[in-house]
């Protein structure tokens, strides 16, 4: 018997408990500033040194921060399934818990991307990245993230894994931002699908997906006991 399959959609409310800003709750990072200063070509070609401060002011706290319970309970699932994680977050706290498949769609805040050849990638081990920091060809790298107005490469890969999905399950996201937000409808109908969020968006478009109106780390952990209750047994 081969591993059902759970693909799981996660946006920033997952990493929230970690102390990682969401972006449209109460003290969210969009409250603050304006998208369109630091979160787009427009604003790169602009003041590409509030863009870094932006990132690097974030990039700070990613290597502050450490996985929550939601992070590690979504690495438990593994011991019975094919678990597929998708995430709007840039941050790498679902490969420090342990999760072995995670696709991101907004991009890796610890990484940089030179400007002239966009294949030219490069881990960063400190939070700063400055003007004057250069690829090996010369042109200054930038974040490696999916900025508003650019192309998601990921996001055809993460329609096909949705499409294979026996379980869907989807964590602190409010489903604002597309085309992550229309994932869901590439899943299949018969898949039984979660939403684990303490402040729900209106999914009225969907149909058959359980609301778990709670924080990831309280409601993740009994939701992933009862996935795994019911897991085929192990051949
Ligand atoms: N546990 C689970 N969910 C939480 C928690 C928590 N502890 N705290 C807040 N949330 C929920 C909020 O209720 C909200 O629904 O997380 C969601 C956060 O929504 P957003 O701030 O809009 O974040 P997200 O949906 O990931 O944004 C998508 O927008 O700005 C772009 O590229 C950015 O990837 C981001 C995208």
């Amino acid at each position: 018997m081969s591993r059902k399959t759970i693909v799981v959609l996660t946006g920033a409310g997952i990493s929230a408990e970690s102390g990682i800003s969401t972006f449209r709750d109460n003290n969210g990072l969009w409250r603050n500033y304006r998208f369109e200063e630091v979160a787009s070509p427009e604003a790169w070609k602009r003041d590409p040194g509030l863009v870094l401060e932006f990132y690097n002011m974030r990039r700070k706290k990613v290597f502050e921060a450490e996985p929550n319970e939601g992070h590690k309970a979504l690495v438990r699932l593994e011991k019975a399934y094919n678990v597929q994680i998708i995430t709007q977050n840039v941050d790498d706290l679902h490969e420090r818990a342990g999760s072995s498949h995670v696709i991101h769609l907004h991009g890796e805040i610890k990484k940089a991307r030179s400007t002239v050849d966009p294949s030219l990638i490069y881990k960063l081990n400190h939070w700063e990245l400055k003007l004057g920091d250069k690829c090996e060809k010369g042109s200054q790298l930038r974040p490696h993230i999916v900025w508003f107005g650019e192309p998601v490469p990921e996001f055809p890969k993460a329609i096909n894994i949705a499409r294979k999905a026996d379980i869907f399950i989807i964590v602190g996201t409010s489903l604002n931002v597309y085309p992550a937000a229309g994932l869901i409808h590439y899943v299949p109908t018969a898949a039984p699908k979660y939403y684990v969020d303490p402040a729900p968006q209106s999914t009225s478009t969907v149909c058959g997906l359980e609301i778990i109106a709670k924080t990831a780390g309280r409601g993740l952990p009994p939701l992933v006991d009862r996935l795994l209750s019911v897991a085929d047994p192990q051949t």
